[in-house]
């Protein structure tokens, strides 16, 4: 299979792509933005991509050639200078467009500019890591405006492309997966109050999504699914 992860160079994003290249059949394409990882391998090839730059989407579709499998990884809670926000005082109207700038438009330009690299498998993947605290259902705690109403579009965003390609690209299953709360350096500063055994490695969590992704059909996309394969309600 020929499989691209976008955010590759992540805590979930590596764990992935090292687990997929295992099988010496894959050929994996991932990116990075920041750093490289330093991680070599036949099967693996990695491309520097800002996934906020739709003409970097588009030279990289244009070269790419056909695809099985498109993960995107890619995600942004935390930086520097800002933290998820407790209350509406905290609220910097420039964080919260670079929330969505960052976690909800680049899947949309990725269907846009992938879709033909799709077309020619057989059993075509389309998946991105969401989380559960962009469900509307299940806000009860409220907070982290910027990066729930980001998660919150991505999952609107997953479910109209699921919509659009059951006409034009019926073979493919579209996902959003929320992988748990995962040992990476976007959770490092909320990892205190997690319950025992709830905090999960990279690894285990690479395990669980690419089982998700590999048993779905076309019947179930559009689904909103946890690490689990259970689903979560939008
Ligand atoms: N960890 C959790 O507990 C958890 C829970 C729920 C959902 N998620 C979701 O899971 C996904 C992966 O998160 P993670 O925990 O693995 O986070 P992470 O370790 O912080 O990785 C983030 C990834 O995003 C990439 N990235 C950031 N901005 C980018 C840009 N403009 N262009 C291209 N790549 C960019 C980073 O690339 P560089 O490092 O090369 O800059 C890195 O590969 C995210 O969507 C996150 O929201 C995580």
């Amino acid at each position: 299979m020929r499989i691209l992860v976008f955010g590759g160079s992540g805590g979930i994003g590596l764990a992935l792509v090292q687990r997929l290249a295992q099988q010496e059949h894959n050929h994996v394409v991932a990116t990075f933005h920041s750093h490289q990882p330093d991680v070599k391998s036949s099967n693996i090839e990695w491309q520097q991509l800002d996934v906020t730059s739709e003409s970097q989407l588009m030279s990289l579709s244009a070269t790419i050639g056909s695809i099985d499998w498109v993960i995107n990884c890619v995600g942004v809670l935390h930086d520097s200078s800002h933290q998820p926000e407790k209350n509406l005082k905290s609220i910097d109207a420039e964080w919260f467009l670079s929330s969505m700038a960052n976690n909800a438009l680049p899947t949309l330009l990725i269907a846009k500019h992938f879709s033909a690299n799709l077309k020619p498998s057989n059993s075509p993947k389309f998946a991105v890591i969401s989380a559960r605290v962009g469900s509307i259902a299940d806000n009860r705690l409220g907070g982290w405006y910027s990066y729930r109403s980001s998660k919150a579009a991505l999952n609107m965003l997953i479910k109209g492309i699921s919509v659009e390609w059951r006409r034009s690209l019926p073979k493919v299953c579209v996902l959003a997966l929320h992988p748990g709360t995962t040992d990476t350096h976007l959770s490092k500063p909320f990892q205190a109050n997690v319950p025992q055994g709830k905090l999960f490695s990279s690894e285990f969590v690479a395990e669980k999504l690419i089982k998700i992704i590999s048993s779905t059909t076309n019947d179930e996309s559009g689904s909103f699914l946890a690490y689990d394969g259970s689903p979560i309600p939008w």
